[in-house]
């Protein structure tokens, strides 16, 4: 080969890189704004227009939108969101509902989360026996949203609109909960609130599943995760310091609890049992 055809190759492979590098960081860049315009941005919006602010003041325009919501729930971009730890901590979940004996009991499923986790869950706790599985929203379309999903459970699965801090279900009736990734969306006052409202509708004995966000081990990660909490989530940070949720249960001296990690501490799994 020709020294001059070396280079022609060499600088059309440079071209190709640089070109695939562009487009790959433009794309990057185009999703981070969608999402930043249709979670912190919107909630920023809302504060500085709204003169009156409700409970569902805190819950992003993805969550409510039945557009947005169709647009975003999509399997391969919510378990990238989640660093490709999705399925594992949906799996710890099912896991543990598979351990516990449901048998002719309730199951709660506070707050709908997009990707395959409801579905999982509720199959996990029929399967363990489960009566009945209530699945509880904040918002009407999500909960539209969420019984398309589960088609194949109709009859044994019922859907609650209501305020994960202030749900007007009996106490001591339900035998597990799930709480999938709720608490960092919540303003700090009402995470220990949801917790509190977790533990009134348990039966003793009954089992909280929390999955969360948590303070990474490595610098780097941290780093990054700090970040994205500051751009994207505010309300997430605390959960690694003054709104820690294991403290916070094993404060209340009601709870016995477990915590596992993963992903270099970045996200936890707690199981809590009501004393
Ligand atoms: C569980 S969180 C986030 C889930 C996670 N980012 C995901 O989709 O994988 C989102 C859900 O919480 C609901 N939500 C927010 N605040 C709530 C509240 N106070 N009570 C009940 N549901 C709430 C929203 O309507 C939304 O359906």
């Amino acid at each position: 080969m020709s020294g001059s055809r070396r280079i022609t190759e060499r600088t059309a492979m440079n071209n190709w890189v640089i070109t695939a590098t562009f487009a790959l960081s433009a794309l990057l860049c185009a999703t981070a704004l969608f999402f930043f315009v249709f979670t912190r941005g919107a909630l920023l919006a809302r504060g500085l227009c709204a003169r009156s602010s409700s409970e569902r003041s805190h819950v992003y325009p993805i969550y409510s939108s039945m557009w947005l919501i169709r647009l975003v729930d999509f399997q391969p971009i919510i378990s990238a969101i989640l660093l490709f730890q999705y399925h594992r901590l949906v799996s710890h979940i099912v896991a543990g509902l598979k351990r516990t004996d449901l048998r002719g009991r309730q199951v709660l499923v506070t707050s709908c989360a997009f990707g395959n986790v409801i579905p999982r869950v509720v199959r996990a706790a029929l399967e363990a026996g489960a009566e009945r599985v209530l699945i509880a929203d904040i918002i009407e379309n999500e909960l539209v949203h969420a019984r398309r999903k589960l088609e194949a459970f109709r009859g044994r699965v019922a859907f609650v609109e209501g305020d994960a801090t202030h749900m007007r279900l009996a106490p001591g009736r339900m035998q597990a909960n799930v709480m999938f990734f709720l608490l960092h969306e919540l303003p700090h006052p009402l995470k220990a609130q949801a917790l509190r409202e977790a533990g009134r509708m348990l039966a003793p004995g009954g089992k909280l599943f929390l999955a969360e966000f948590h303070r990474p081990e490595l610098w780097v990660l941290r780093a990054l995760s700090w970040t994205y909490f500051k751009v994207f989530e505010p309300f997430g940070l605390a959960l690694w310091t003054t709104h820690d949720p294991l403290r916070y249960l094993e404060g209340t001296g009601a709870w016995r609890c477990e915590r596992t990690t993963c992903l270099f501490g970045n996200f936890q799994l707690i199981t809590a049992t009501k004393r």
